[in-house]
């Protein structure tokens, strides 16, 4: 066996002991079942490790990541998470979190094409499009940042207009919506927005990004 993946499962090993000396019930408790409070959705970025910033553990987040954390229509792998953990988990809380320098975003900026990979980031242009007047107006460094934050709100609002929030907030004010984005070069989480709970807060928050001027 390949000496890195060697030290993947005996990591796992250590791991897995750590837990049962910690709590020996530990597995045994979480094989019953999962009631996560949160839905996490979040870019692929190895840097981004969800369970790891926030402190929480197994059990704690129902996790979908993918490049630059969109929330696309169509895409059936996140629309199937998104209704089991609205429907059958009742998570509380949905956090988009996107990242300062992430890949995805800086690809879509730059336009260079890099195969079937366009089809995905194409997503991100539409993100662009909408706040151009912002975002051309700043330097390089700063539209990137920005164009990272706009993005999460984008994918917040594309939340926002799928049946099964939209069927969800029509019964009450679950799940809230969050967009957050993580600095890889502090650690820490920017909160973008309050949490929204219905559509009318949803349209507000969007408004406010598209008239806002940095
Ligand atoms: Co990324």
């Amino acid at each position: 066996m390949k000496p890195t993946i060697e030290k993947l499962l005996r990591g796992n090993q250590e791991w897995a002991a750590g837990k049962l000396s910690e709590k020996p019930a530990f597995f045994t408790d979480m094989a019953k079942g999962q009631s996560p409070k949160f839905l996490w959705i979040g870019c692929s970025d190895s840097r981004v490790p969800a369970e790891q910033i926030t402190q929480t553990g197994p059990g704690e987040l129902f996790v979908h990541r993918n490049v630059a954390n969109l929330v696309v229509p169509n895409d059936i792998n996140l629309l199937s998470v998104l209704q089991y953990a609205v429907e059958e988990l009742k998570v509380e809380d949905i956090i988009v979190c996107g990242h300062y320098g992430c890949g995805g975003v800086k690809a879509a900026l730059a336009g260079q094409p890099m195969g079937l990979i366009d089809l995905w980031i194409a997503n991100i242009k539409e993100s662009y499009n909408h706040y151009e007047s912002e975002l051309k107006s700043l330097p390089e460094e700063a539209r990137t940042r920005r164009l990272v934050e706009l993005n999460v709100l984008e994918q917040i609002n594309n939340l926002g207009k799928t049946s099964v929030i939209q069927n969800a907030w029509a019964k009450g004010t679950r799940p809230t919506l969050n967009g957050w984005v993580y600095d890889l070069a502090t650690g820490k989480i920017n909160v973008l927005h309050e949490e929204i709970t219905n559509a009318e807060a949803l349209k507000t928050a969007r408004e406010f990004e598209r008239k806002r001027r940095v």
